[in-house]
């Protein structure tokens, strides 16, 4: 067993007086490119981590949820198997178990209560999708608990309902990688229509994340209120999402749209390009093109989607300067705050790692966490 299986199922043992049944992991995720373009139809490109949750499970027979999170100072909670629930008022972790229960309650799905225990190593607030990997091990969990059959997009579908319930409304791709992830590859996902492909990583390539430690926390506010500039800017242009505009029909309203919204919709527009155009570059393996992609992806979330802070900026410049020529590297997740992911060739990875020890704190006043990772495999169940 990994290292956070072997935590929860022995925290399990100590909380519960019994052994665990059954194990359930579901990874975090980190997003190459393509950002904000889930929630207006359009595409990603993200893949699954080494870091992820994994939930120690028993059946209890009683038709109330018992769980316990190892990581979050060993906090207890415990709620009924109902449609009708009620959200934590402070065990905000608790939410996205709830939410996941009520979603799949509200399927029609019958199935009792499980007592589980809950070990996770995705940084939190680091952009990696922490709680979409703790949704999608969850309601995999209960799934299959309970023999329920419910596919792993679906699962991804209750994750991200989860999200609404709680207060995010957040698009589909973080719950889709972290339920369907493939070792060695990233997906590009169309998130119209959840079709998938699988493409390699180029050989010699690393992924490296490079976590700001400048927590973001997504629930509501600004994450909210650029979805909502959004739909106003693909209601001006009379389309259903801005995956269905171009740049010509963005600037044929420009006079009907104020330069905020204008600068939103642009940013999704030529993003969804940048997905299709990177997804070229990682087949035929041209670094130089991904470099020149990415960096625009993030001029473009800075600039005109705003969602980066000088911490972050100040990363993808210091890993830019270090790398030199054929710099891959931006902001990755929803932004404000969180971490900068970079695709960079073996024997620049010291050099990298080395800029970001000299240089960042004296820009930000703390230090950043490097995590080498390859692209893990999706979600996965196994009886004891
Ligand atoms: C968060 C959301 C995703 C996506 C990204 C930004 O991770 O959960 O749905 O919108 O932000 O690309």
């Amino acid at each position: 067993m990994t290292d956070v299986k072997t935590k929860a199922a022995a925290a399990f043992e100590e909380k519960f007086g019994a052994k665990p049944e059954m194990m359930s992991y579901s990874p975090g995720r980190v997003n190459i490119i393509g950002e904000h373009t889930d929630y207006n139809d359009g595409f990603v490109m993200p893949c699954a981590i080494k870091f992820g949750t994994a939930i120690a499970a028993r059946k209890n027979g009683t038709d109330r949820m018992r769980v316990l999170a190892v990581d979050v100072n060993g906090e207890y909670d415990e709620f009924p198997v109902t449609a009708d629930m009620d959200k934590h008022e402070s065990k905000t972790w608790s939410n996205y178990l709830r939410g996941v229960t009520k979603l799949i309650c509200e399927r029609g799905c019958k199935f009792e209560g499980l007592d589980v225990a809950i070990a996770g190593d995705v940084p939190l607030g680091a952009g990696l999708s922490s709680s979409a990997s703790l949704e999608v091990a969850f309601g995999n969990l209960i799934s299959q608990a309970y023999g329920l059959g419910i596919e792993l997009q679906d699962i991804a579908l209750i994750g991200q309902a989860a999200e609404a319930f709680i207060g995010c409304k957040c698009g589909i791709m973080d719950q889709t990688i972290s339920a369907c992830g493939k070792k060695g590859c990233v997906m590009r996902l169309d998130c119209r229509t959840l079709d998938k492909q699988h493409v390699k990583v180029p050989e010699g390539l690393e992924i490296l994340i490079v976590n700001s430690n400048v927590k973001h926390a997504l629930v509501g506010g600004e994450y909210n209120e650029r979805r909502a500039q959004c739909e106003k800017a693909a209601a001006v242009l009379g389309v259903k999402a801005l995956r269905d505009a171009t740049m010509e029909m963005l600037d044929a309203k420009k006079s009907e749209l104020d330069d905020v919204t204008y600068r939103r919709a642009r940013h999704v527009i030529t993003e969804d390009d940048r997905v299709l155009a990177a997804v070229k570059a990682f087949e035929s393996g041209d670094l130089a093109k991904l470099a020149q992609l990415m960096y625009a992806s993030h001029c473009s979330m800075r600039d005109d989607f705003e969602i980066t802070i000088p911490e972050i900026d100040g990363l993808v410049e210091i890993i830019r300067k270090a790398i030199g020529e054929n710099a891959a590297v931006r902001m990755t997740g929803g932004g404000f705050g969180g971490s900068v992911v970079a695709l960079v060739e073996p024997s620049k990875v010291e050099k990298v790692k080395a800029a970001i020890d000299a240089e960042y704190e004296k820009l930000s006043g703390r230090k950043a966490t490097i995590i080498e990772t390859y692209a893990a495999d999706g979600a996965n169940f196994s009886l004891l």
